[in-house]
């Protein structure tokens, strides 16, 4: 075969999230959240940098998805910022905060491009954090009722939500390695929030379906990781199991088997005893559709000083690095197909997020060749393809990300976008992966060798 070619009805997309892109911190009524007070902590964010304007989407949308339109995407997926509707998290809503949605999705359905709405990625109301935040059970219930305002006002028109963007990304990061917001770094705040995140999950699969004024599909996104043991070591392939459970499994098994790691062994039953309650579990284990967001790997060799989050990359030597992490394509495939093998799952898949950093720069003909770019995306959409034929059945695969943006402690260093912006000018130009991505949209794939 020469060509690789996707199903008839295969979606491509690109993602973005609201903290990220939107700017306008705090207009028309916005609420602050715990990113917009993280970046002002003075040594959070490497380049000293904020998302107070980031790439200005808030007020740029329709250029923006004008440009989506000529890239050719069928479908969008972008993340409402819950202070900017709620501006305290609960109570009155800002409705020019959700008016600003409703023109988005307006913008997009007028181009044929489908909204896809994620209701959290990682920027909790400032207000709910001063509650507790995510370690407090009831923000799990707030999570819900909120849910439950925007998919009032948008569900005439858009039939897919996630709940949640990469929950252990935002419970670790943010409460236990303090890189992320709120930065904190407190173990047991972490298990609290992590758990309080999926449950918010199984409570907004209630409001979103009561709120809902036609059928919708519901999913979650999760950031999942293949891990590898360094060697053959009995010592490395524990440990190796070890990090996917703590990694992939602590997500995967609660929503897809309603089962939970920490039941594994008595000392975690106690433990989670202190946070979960019985019911819990079977809330969370219902889903439409699961998004695979996926970067890399790891690959681990046995380091008790790492009890928590045991995964560091070893034999970095001779191996492909993008700015952050490996490259490593086959690493899709591996994880695609172990989710269909352990879990056989009834819901759908899509891959939510895959992408490259890489410092790209507007030559002097005004192009930005990221040749890389092109070739990372193309290695992963036949890793892709192989899973498919495998018998995965993956709907669609959403490119991280549409434009350059605040890439959360690492600033705007890390540029990961089709479309480049110039933080100076906000003059956006679409890279050569841009135009290479609308070639694969318009053929429905790519030549086997060639791009
Ligand atoms: C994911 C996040 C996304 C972006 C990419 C690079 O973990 O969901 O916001 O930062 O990584």
């Amino acid at each position: 075969m020469t060509h690789i070619t996707f199903p008839k009805d295969f979606i491509w997309g690109c993602a973005a999230s609201a903290y990220q892109v939107e700017g306008a911190w705090n207009e028309d009524g916005k609420g602050p959240s715990i990113w917009d007070s993280f970046t002002q902590t003075p040594g959070k964010i490497v380049d000293g940098t904020n998302g107070d304007i980031a790439t200005d989407h808030y007020r740029r949308y329709k250029e923006d998805v004008a440009l989506m339109a000529e890239v050719g995407l069928h479908a969008y997926r972008f993340s409402t910022a819950w202070s900017r509707i709620l501006p305290e998290g609960i109570g009155p809503v800002n409705q020019k905060g959700l008016d600003f949605y409703d023109r988005l999705v307006d913008a997009l359905l007028a181009k044929n491009i489908e909204p896809y709405v994620c209701l959290y990625h990682f920027d909790l109301p400032l207000a709910l954090h001063k509650r507790g935040g995510w370690t407090k059970r009831e923000t799990a219930n707030y999570f819900a009722d909120y849910a439950c305002i925007v998919v009032e006002r948008l569900s005439d028109r858009v039939r897919t939500f996630f709940t949640h963007n990469e929950p252990w990304v935002a419970a670790t990061s943010g409460y236990v390695l303090g890189r992320h917001a709120p930065g904190r770094k407190n173990p047991i705040a972490m298990f609290r929030a992590f758990h309080h995140m999926l449950l918010s999950h199984g409570f907004a699969m209630d409001s979103i379906r009561s709120a809902a004024r036609r059928p919708v599909k519901i999913g979650i996104i999760l950031n999942l990781a293949p891990i590898y043991p360094g060697s053959n070591d009995r010592r490395d392939t524990a440990w190796a199991r070890r990090a996917d459970t703590v990694v992939n499994r602590v997500a995967l098994d609660p929503l897809l088997k309603g089962t939970s790691p920490l039941q594994e062994s008595a000392l975690g039953r106690a433990f989670s005893r202190l946070f979960v309650k019985p019911g819990d579990l079977e809330m969370i284990n219902r889903l439409d559709l699961l998004g695979v967001n996926y970067y890399s790997r790891s690959v681990v060799t046995h380091d008790p000083r790492l009890p928590f989050i045991p995964t560091r990359p070893v034999n970095v030597k001779g191996r492909e690095y993008s700015m952050m992490w490996e490259i490593y394509p086959k690493g899709i495939y591996d994880m695609l197909t172990r989710i269909w093998k352990d879990y056989s799952p009834t819901c759908e898949i899509i891959i939510t997020e895959n992408g490259i950093p890489l410092a790209d720069t507007v030559d002097a003909d005004g192009c930005v060749q990221d040749e890389i770019r092109i070739g990372f995306i193309k290695d992963h959409l036949t890793q892709i393809h192989l899973a498919m034929q495998s018998g995965v059945p993956v709907k669609g695969y959403f490119h991280w990300s549409f434009m350059d943006n605040f890439e959360w402690a690492l600033g705007y260093t890390p540029r990961f976008g089709l479309v480049h912006i110039d933080y100076n000018t906000l003059q956006r130009t679409v890279k050569e992966s841009g135009r290479w991505f609308q070639r694969v949209i318009q053929a429905n794939g790519f030549p086997r060798e060639s791009g």
